[in-house]
């Protein structure tokens, strides 16, 4: 037996060359490789050849082969382009409804303080969510056994690892990464062992370093109630500061504002105490500086009128809808 190998292509070429429709070149195709096709004559035969010449057949066959798919295949390629309706575009067509997302309330009112003290000069700054006892604790002037730590209700990984309780721990942060004077805001989220209407085991916090040669009490008053009018668009808005305590400043007070007719603690602040100055290598002889911390969710439900506050965490679509178009 002998297969012509380029006989077969000839033929092949001949009839592809005549075809123009996809169903004649399916045709094409079982007449030269189908059940009943030259190529699968071509097969069974081998049967009767020579055991020595078997092998050799057997691979030219297959190359035949290859050779004949890859011709209808490219046919059918050149067939399918050939006939592709080229696009049609319908200017008319309306466009398709992209339904935007909103930004969280806590991100507004996060961008909203942001914005306030950016004006006064502040740097935004970020530290770690998981911290130490030292920057935590320690280095803000609570000793290991200062009552003041059993207010913190604090998640620990061990006896080092903590998740920061409180935004107070960046001032040490900024401090230490760069030079005086200091004007550092700080916002980010932190976490307590506390869960009911007003506290979430994680909430977000402020946290406002002012450090500089010259810095008094005066300061960080006039900071303050200037940011509290500007954030409830106000300039008639009553505050009132009363005496508080806090490790870490000295002397420490809570920030009251008028709201709705009662006053309502909005802050704790005061003057940075010389330990923690001193804890960062500034001689609080030549430097002083206020701080103030507050909770994000506590402005947010005061400037959205919001009472529970744990809806800001449920993620449901028709609470976060409400704030599309507020940026
Ligand atoms: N770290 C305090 C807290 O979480 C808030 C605070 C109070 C921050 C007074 C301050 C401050 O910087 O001066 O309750």
């Amino acid at each position: 037996m002998d297969i012509n190998h380029t006989d077969l292509e000839k033929l092949l070429k001949e009839d592809l060359d005549s075809c123009n429709k996809e169903h004649d070149l399916l045709q094409i195709k079982s007449k030269y490789l189908g059940k009943k096709g030259y190529l699968t004559s071509l097969f069974t035969s081998l049967k009767n050849i020579d055991p020595d010449k078997r092998k050799t057949f057997g691979a030219e066959l297959n190359s035949i082969k290859n050779t004949l798919s890859s011709m209808i295949e490219i046919k059918l390629i050149s067939l399918r382009s050939s006939n592709e309706v080229p696009e049609k575009i319908d200017l008319d067509v309306p466009a398709r409804h992209h339904n935007n997302g909103s930004h969280h309330p806590i991100s507004l009112i996060i961008k909203k303080i942001e914005n306030i003290f950016l004006e006064y000069g502040f740097d935004i700054h970020d530290g770690p969510e998981i911290e130490t006892e030292h920057y935590n604790f320690e280095s803000l002037n609570i000793a290991k056994n200062h009552p003041a730590r059993d207010m913190h209700d604090t998640f620990y990984f061990d006896s080092q690892l903590l998740l920061r309780t409180h935004t107070s721990s960046v001032q040490i942060h900024a401090m230490e990464t760069s030079n005086a004077p200091f004007r550092v805001l700080a916002p980010g989220r932190v976490y307590r062992c506390d869960s009911d209407p007003t506290h979430s085991p994680m909430f977000h916090q402020i946290e406002g370093l002012c450090v500089d040669t010259d810095i008094t009490f005066s300061n960080l008053k006039w900071i303050l109630n200037n940011f509290i009018k500007e954030f409830f668009n106000s300039k008639s808005i009553k505050t009132r500061f009363r005496p508080s305590y806090f490790p870490f400043t000295e002397p420490s007070a809570e920030m009251d504002i008028m709201f709705n007719g009662k006053w309502l603690e909005v802050l704790g602040c005061g003057m940075v105490h010389p330990n923690v100055l001193k804890n960062v290598n500034l001689n609080p002889k030549k430097y002083s500086g206020f701080a103030f911390g507050l909770g994000i969710e506590r402005f947010a439900m005061l400037a959205y009128q919001i009472k529970d506050l744990r809806i800001f965490f449920e993620n449901d679509i028709n609470f976060l809808e409400q704030f599309k178009n507020i940026r």
